[in-house]
């Protein structure tokens, strides 16, 4: 263990009690009850700075525990503990290393209510979100415990006679893990399975407005048997621990979730020490409705795609680009359902819609509302801020919008705003779909057959959901395509980029 850093509780110390939910829910139990990493398989503090940083409800203002404010050095000695880990943990065979990322996976399934609720408290997730998240992040223990033992190298025929080629997969090293506060467990275990499974050990900087789901999955992880570190978690400046990720030489790799801006950051300042990148980054996802599509069924999928988690995943429908001959129509529909949706506290169970992150998407759902009026835009539904405590925006629903000009359709939304455009003949429909630099994901609903096939290879996204749009999972391969990323996480793709490729020719002679 660093000089640096004091382990606190003694033995066995668990910070969170997941037996007791109901405590998490409201009022001002702290989630937490030692502001502490998780490094080396101990819970520490540091010795240079006891300063914490509070963790706000967004449906309340309360708020609901701090967190340690850790730095740069504190992250080099985590990056240290991983780089130890490292060596043991690469000898560890796949079996074991699958059982232990198995029950990983297990114990979050046993934890749901009590890490459902800590999620949820943090980041505004209505309960049966908050809770479905913790199942999903659980999926990913499962899926990487099959995928650990199914790692296989090739034996190529040597390049010259009296030679024999053989290609071993190997762990990449130490990986840096940075994940974002709208999945604020499912974006690490994605991530975290998969490298620990291959035999990677972890330095993960969760988001400072979400970090308690974080630390949650490190208590679970010393009680799955991952071994001291393996897992690690920093929380504090942002700034700091994420340089320090980047600069070291010891972390072989970043994996990140999160805006394209800060996604191109990481890529330029990896390149000084050559490490690989994982990319998950912002998308502007269109859905097409064609006329003959089962209108009732592509309105639910488009609400559902469009308003999961109050609008703020990569994968949220930004854009419904609807065929004129059945616009209005479609429209209507989705209004008359949007109407429906209520908003309301995580733990309001009447409560469809939660609350967003912050004030920031608050204004900028306000501003991009006012901007579609001024261009020409009808607000069908919502369209403005839920006045009093907490960050709610109503779920909204435009019509008549300006595809070319509209804010709401040029940049990501990430927040509960729908506009509708209208689109004359399937090649125009495409050219509008396409019209972004970003590529993560685009939907459509259709009933031809042969249309389904001409617009799911004419979109140009690294997903693409035909008549379905619930398309995340732990055996897909999630990602995309210009600037949306690098890489792909879940499936039996997203193993691989944990591992290095080493090709040794023996001679036979
Ligand atoms: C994301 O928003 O980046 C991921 C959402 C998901 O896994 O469905």
């Amino acid at each position: 263990m660093s000089d640096l850093l004091q382990a606190v509780g003694g033995e066995g110390f668990k910070p969170f009690d997941l037996s007791n939910p109901a405590q998490y829910a409201k009022g001002n139990t702290p989630m937490m009850s030692k502001a502490a990493c998780y490094i080396n398989g101990t819970w520490v503090t540091s010795k240079r700075t006891d300063k914490t940083i509070e963790v706000e409800d967004p449906c309340t203002n309360q708020v609901i525990g701090v967190i340690a404010h850790f730095g740069k050095e504190e992250t080099l000695a985590a990056i240290a503990a991983a780089k130890t880990a490292f060596e043991s943990w690469k000898k560890v065979l796949p079996n074991e290393r699958a059982a232990a990322v198995r029950r990983w996976g297990e114990l979050m399934t046993q934890a749901a209510e009590g890490m459902g609720t800590i999620l949820s408290r943090e980041s505004g997730k209505v309960f049966a979100e908050g809770k479905g998240e913790v199942i999903y992040s659980a999926s990913f223990g499962d899926w990487y415990a099959g995928e650990a033992e199914r790692i296989y190298g090739d034996v190529i025929s040597g390049p010259h006679l009296g030679t024999q080629a053989t290609v071993y997969r190997e762990p990449i090293g130490v990986v840096g893990l940075i994940t974002p506060w709208n999945f604020p467990a499912a974006m690490i275990t994605r991530a975290a399975c998969a490298a620990i499974a291959a035999g990677c050990t972890v330095v993960l900087k969760p988001a400072q407005l979400t970090p308690f789901s974080a630390l949650v999955l490190a208590q679970l992880a010393g009680e799955a048997g991952i071994p001291a570190g393996v897992f690690n978690v920093v929380t504090g400046e942002s700034a700091s621990i994420g340089s320090a990720l980047v600069e070291s030489f010891d972390i072989r790799k970043i994996s990140f979730t999160g805006s394209t801006r800060v996604g191109k950051q990481l890529y330029q300042g990896s390149a000084e020490t050559m490490k690989k990148l994982g990319l998950e980054l912002g998308g502007n996802a269109p859905y097409l409705v064609f006329e003959d599509a089962d209108l009732p069924r592509a309105a639910d999928d488009l609400i559902a795609a469009k308003f999961r988690n109050s609008g703020q995943t990569c994968i949220s429908v930004n854009r419904a680009l609807v065929q004129s001959s059945i616009y209005d129509e479609f429209t209507k529909l989705v209004a008359d359902r949007v109407k429906a949706l209520k908003v309301g506290n995580s733990f309001d169970p009447s409560a469809k819609i939660g609350a967003v992150i912050g004030k920031p998407t608050v204004d900028h759902m306000a501003k991009v509302v006012e901007d579609a009026v001024a261009k020409g835009a009808k607000v069908e539904v919502g369209g403005h801020a839920v006045p009093g405590a907490g960050y709610f925006f109503e779920p909204t629903v435009l019509s008549n919008v300006p595809h070319d000009t509209a804010l709401c359709c040029r940049e990501e939304l990430f927040g509960p705003v729908l506009p509708m455009v209208r689109f004359d003949t399937e090649e125009e429909g495409v050219r509008m779909a396409n019209d972004t630099r970003a590529g993560l994901a685009g939907y459509f609903s259709t009933s031809d057959y042969r249309r389904q096939f001409r617009v799911a290879h004419a979109l140009q996204f690294g997903m693409i959901g035909c008549n379905d749009s619930a398309m995340s999972a732990a055996c897909i391969p999630f990602g995309g395509v210009k600037e949306s990323g690098l890489g792909r996480d879940g499936s039996k793709y997203g193993i691989e980029p944990f591992t290095d490729c080493k090709y040794v020719l023996f001679s036979t002679v």
